[in-house]
């Protein structure tokens, strides 16, 4: 097995492991990795959907999304398509997946199927990191309080893109308020969550001040040294430990500048404990 790091701050690319057939010793040794490195990545990975569903439920069970509707035969899997033609890139903008559930996702499983030319890297931000080097006066005021995570609503994961359709939830919303340093269950460490795409609101604060700190920790949570970048080709997995990064798509393969380049990716999310 060979391990090269993508960056200083977290992200590392596994060889020498197959995901194919997984066994408790292999799982075992890839949750060390995630644990250790946050996101870990894995090249020519052929699996089947039933392989990426057998290998995601050794993390625990499995998580459907709460608008999209699920691919056909594989409800657990969420296939994720940026058609050439369209603008907008599911997953554009720093998030951590589902934090506005009562227990948000604990890892995504993610698998390239058909990956541009150029451009559709993904970027992950290190939030035990971000925690540690948050500013002193900042972190006196949000250390023991609560924020806001907001779901926006079927139409924020539907209406916006051409390829994905509703699994029929389309009324409800979602919101739930989340410590805004929470302790990872495996690791004891202590994480920033909050994230720029659903955290809405600081509980105990007013508007004004609320939205002030939490710009402030929005900007400095997506401080490039505390990322990793990766460039995908197809059958590449990556595992990311939700309850400990956030993450942006960059959708740079714009149709706007003549390049019209589809991706596609199939996701598995893994259900999450309550953040404390
Ligand atoms: C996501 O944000 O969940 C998808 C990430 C990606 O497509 O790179």
């Amino acid at each position: 097995m060979d391990v090269k790091l993508l960056s200083g701050a977290l992200g590392a690319e596994i060889s020498g492991i197959s995901l194919n057939n997984i066994n408790k010793e292999i799982f075992n040794t890839v949750n060390e990795l995630l644990l250790e490195h946050k996101v870990i990545f894995f090249r020519d990975q052929n699996i089947t959907p039933e392989e990426q569903i057998r290998f995601a439920k050794f993390f625990g069970p499995i998580e459907e999304h709460a608008y999209v509707k699920g691919r056909e035969g594989y409800p657990e899997i969420t296939r994720l398509i940026k058609g050439a033609e369209e603008k907008n890139q599911w997953g554009e903008g720093w998030h951590s997946d589902v934090s506005y559930n009562e227990n948000p996702t604990k890892a995504v499983i993610l698998k390239s199927v058909k990956i541009p030319p150029v451009g559709g890297d993904t970027v992950f931000s290190n939030m035990e990191l971000a925690w540690e080097t948050l500013d002193k006066e900042i972190k006196d005021i949000v250390e023991d309080k609560r924020a806001e995570h907001f779901s926006l609503g079927a139409g924020f994961f539907i209406d916006e893109y051409k390829y994905f359709e509703s699994n029929g939830n389309d009324a409800e919303e979602y919101s739930n308020h989340h410590p805004i340093v929470r302790t990872h269950p495996e690791t004891g460490k202590k994480i920033l969550f909050v994230n720029w795409t659903y955290t809405k609101k600081i509980e105990g604060l007013e508007e004004s001040e609320s939205n002030e700190i939490l710009s402030k920790i929005f900007e400095h949570q997506s401080r490039l040294d505390l990322t990793c970048r990766y460039t995908w080709s197809e059958n590449n997995v990556a595992i990311w430990d939700n309850r400990s990064v956030i993450h942006y798509a960059i959708a740079d393969f714009f149709p706007g500048r003549g390049l019209g380049h589809e991706r596609i990716m199939d996701r598995i999310a893994v259900l999450g404990d309550r953040p404390y």
